[in-house]
């Protein structure tokens, strides 16, 4: 009989949206590094594959005024990635770090860096944020037309792939007898032209363990989905109900054959939280408590609004869902966070059905909607559950998230942890020394050198 199918789990860190709920008195600070510490003290000491943080590179703002429906401001991902390397010794390192805004020299250096400095367990997750307000913080402003966003996207991954080869595995030799320091005259040269690049020159950094960090992609439109099945070797995404998940995963997973690449070698990982209970009434009842903590009414309109993309604020979050149409095309109301709709009009029409169908007004269509919170339960049945999803082929497994940070992911390692080991289906020790290794991914190679192509 063939193992048990393996379930990948990684944790992000709490603090950057609607799921948090940062009055909640168990919530720590944000931004101390002692809470950094201790989500991945916990994490590793859960044996999980990877640590993962989101990006946002502007204040959010409603109008013109900024709103903490989201924890307001956030550290720098290098920084944080990098303190952690050194208090950790297995768990990957995931930076969310856009492609819109950076310049492939930079974005090979620092991951190169944070790659070496940690023992090869690095990866990239390549967003594109387009948005106009977001590039206003920047030098070209929001230069960039969102039908371009893939194709950036695609050059600056293929040039920083190109900049992370310009040095070979064997470029440094370090012979103090000789005195020769480097193999040869052309360690580090590169050239890239495409319609968004043109650069050569020298890299500065030597090859780092993994050869190339780990690619992750958040994004869904058709567009995304092409790029990630094309160059990535994970995606994170937000469909985590088993039939959403599983269409999600069927269409993502033929994007990749289509782009002639092995299936196995790009895994899905949706977000999720667990709430766990000692019954599964119990469970049911803290869910409810914190849904309403999250989705207030406040924050239901604003979340509304990311569809709408305008003023509801005379709208009654206890009424039913508005009959008024979206305005995708009007200014951006809501500024500084990733679109979460792709067609408005459709989905306003989808809550209006499911308020109509349900009886349900708009805080609860919304609640419901932006429920994350999949598995509700007690350890043992969330167990399960997880290893049902992943062995169904919905899912290659989660990346967990929390309403509290930092010790929201302590009760999952301690409480659901443990039944998935019993289930032979998650590691109970780490086996290999890189994030490739855990996600077990064949490692990158460059050019000419041992290894899979490319
Ligand atoms: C699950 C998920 C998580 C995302 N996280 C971030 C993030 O942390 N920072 C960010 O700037 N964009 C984030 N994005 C937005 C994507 O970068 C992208 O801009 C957006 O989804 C539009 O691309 P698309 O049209 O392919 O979906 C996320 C998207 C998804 C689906």
């Amino acid at each position: 009989m063939s193992a048990a199918k393996q379930v990948i789990l990684g944790a992000y860190f709490p603090g950057v949206n609607h799921d948090t709920v940062w009055s909640d008195p168990a919530s720590g600070s944000h931004i101390d590094f002692a809470s950094f510490e201790h989500w991945a003290r916990t994490a590793e000491r859960g044996k999980l594959d990877l640590l993962f943080l989101a990006e946002g590179l502007r204040l959010r703002t409603r109008g013109e005024a900024i709103f903490d429906q989201d924890v307001v401001g956030r550290p720098d991902t290098f920084t944080v990635l990098a303190s952690l390397a050194a208090i950790t010794e297995h768990v990957g390192l995931a930076g969310t770090i856009n492609s819109t805004f950076n310049e492939p020299y930079e974005l090979a250096r620092k991951f190169a860096t944070l790659d070496l400095l940690s023992g090869g367990r690095a990866a990239w997750n390549v967003v594109t944020s387009f948005d106009a307000p977001t590039g206003e913080n920047f030098r070209r402003g929001g230069f960039l037309h969102p039908s371009q966003r893939y194709e950036r996207a695609g050059e600056t991954l293929a040039a920083t792939r190109r900049l992370w080869d310009s040095w070979g595995s064997d470029a440094v030799v370090a012979d103090q007898e000789s005195g020769r320091f480097l193999r040869d005259e052309h360690v580090g040269d590169f050239s890239f032209r495409g319609e968004q690049f043109d650069i050569a020159g020298r890299f500065s950094t030597p090859r780092s363990p993994q050869g190339h960090p780990v690619v992750l992609q958040a994004g869904e439109s058709p567009a995304g989905r092409d790029f990630a099945a094309a160059n990535s070797d994970a995606i994170f995404s937000r469909y985590q109900r088993f039939d959403e998940a599983r269409a999600f995963y069927t269409d993502v997973k033929a994007r990749v054959r289509k782009a002639g690449r092995d299936p196995d070698e790009v895994k899905i990982l949706p977000s999720a939280a667990i709430i766990l209970g000692d019954t599964e009434a119990d469970a049911r009842d803290r869910h409810a408590d914190i849904r309403s903590r999250q989705v207030d009414p406040f924050t239901s309109i604003v979340l509304a609004e990311t569809v709408w993309n305008r003023d509801l604020s005379d709208v009654d979050p206890d009424g039913p869902v508005p009959d008024l149409e979206p305005a995708p095309d009007a200014p951006k109301w809501i500024k500084g966070r990733a679109p979460l709709t792709q067609d408005a009009h459709a989905t306003a029409e989808a809550w209006r059905e499911l308020g109509r169908r349900e009886g349900l007004t708009l805080r609860q269509v919304v609640t419901k909607v932006f429920d994350r919170n999949v598995f509700v339960g007690t350890p043992s049945s969330v167990a399960a559950e997880i290893d049902r999803y992943v062995r169904e082929g919905a899912v290659d497994g989660f990346i967990l998230g929390s309403h509290v940070s930092p010790s929201g992911l302590d009760e999952v390692v301690d409480r659901v942890v443990p039944l998935l080991q019993d289930r032979g289906v998650f590691r109970t020790e780490y086996t290999g020394t890189t994030l490739r290794d855990n996600l077990g991914l064949a490692p990158a190679s460059r050019f000419g050198e041992p290894g899979t192509a490319g």
